[in-house]
């Protein structure tokens, strides 16, 4: 296994991807910043060797090595999901492989419901600590040894200084921005009442399908994390409103121009 990822290394590196500030995991409310990144390298995932072969949906799926508001990065555009049928190595291989060109740190978007009822939709929300309810780790496998630690720490599995930053930022611009606790689900299907109940007693402020096997891999190889969730639906059990993936999208969408002026002075302000 540590061959195959040297070998998807050195393909990547052969195409000119090199060490990077930033590796970015485009989740939904954050895919227009990849029109920003100049001098662009692209590689496709089904070109990759190694990378987890793709649906249908993930054709368009490539990392885009390049500059980007001044620092170097490697961007994830499309990344996999446990409901897709991935199991958690694959998720987050990229992320060993951005690792593996010298990454120095991991940003990280994604969509969440609001379980803290005094989130609004729209609002963005900085993951300072985490509850993974996904059934499985990506450290649970064989050989897992042969790429860090297995029995990983995760007393702090948000970077404290990439988050003061984010505050910082987010002030600046005048951006709402609240810290809490993203709670990961396996989905695709969205929650009952029951299950949104539960999420706010254990001490959710927010629900998703993503990002925890991607943090816990990030945590293994000692690379600071920031995660940002966009709200994009406000998940009250007392009064759950019908939605549609097509109104989540939307209200990432709308959201999105505050997530990239984040990422962006962030992006410039790493030292
Ligand atoms: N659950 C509920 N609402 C959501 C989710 C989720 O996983 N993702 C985005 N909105």
């Amino acid at each position: 296994m540590v061959k195959q990822l040297e070998e998807t290394v050195n393909y990547l590196k052969n195409k000119g991807f090199d060490k990077a500030d930033v590796g970015i995991v485009l989740g939904t409310g954050l895919g227009k910043i990849v029109d920003d990144i100049e001098d662009s390298i692209t590689a496709h995932y089904h070109h990759i060797p190694h990378f987890p072969l793709s649906t249908v949906e993930f054709h368009s799926g490539k990392l885009i090595y390049g500059t980007l508001y001044g620092k170097k990065v490697v961007v994830m555009q499309g990344r996999f999901h446990h409901y897709e049928g991935y199991d958690f190595f694959e998720i987050t291989y990229p992320i060993r492989a951005m690792a593996g060109l010298g990454v120095k740190n991991f940003f990280i978007s994604n969509a969440a419901g609001a379980i803290n009822t005094s989130y609004n939709k729209g609002e963005l929300m900085m993951l300072d600590d985490h509850i993974n309810l996904q059934g499985g780790s990506p450290l649970a496998f064989k050989e897992v040894s042969a790429f860090g630690e297995r029995f990983v720490d995760m007393y702090q599995p948000y970077d404290p200084e990439l988050s003061k930053k984010a505050l910082s930022v987010a002030e600046n611009k005048g951006i709402k921005l609240h810290k809490g606790v993203y709670a990961a689900v396996v989905g695709p299907q969205l929650e009952t009442r029951a299950e949104y109940r539960y999420l706010k007693i254990i001490g959710a402020d927010a629900v998703g399908m993503s990002t925890i096997p991607e943090v816990i891999v990030a945590n293994q190889l000692k690379i600071p994390v920031l995660a940002i969730s966009v709200l994009t639906d406000e998940c009250d059990p007392d009064n759950l409103q019908p939605v549609s993936v097509q109104d989540i999208i939307a209200t990432a969408a709308k959201a999105e121009p505050q997530m990239i002026t984040l990422f962006e002075e962030l992006i410039r302000n790493l030292s």
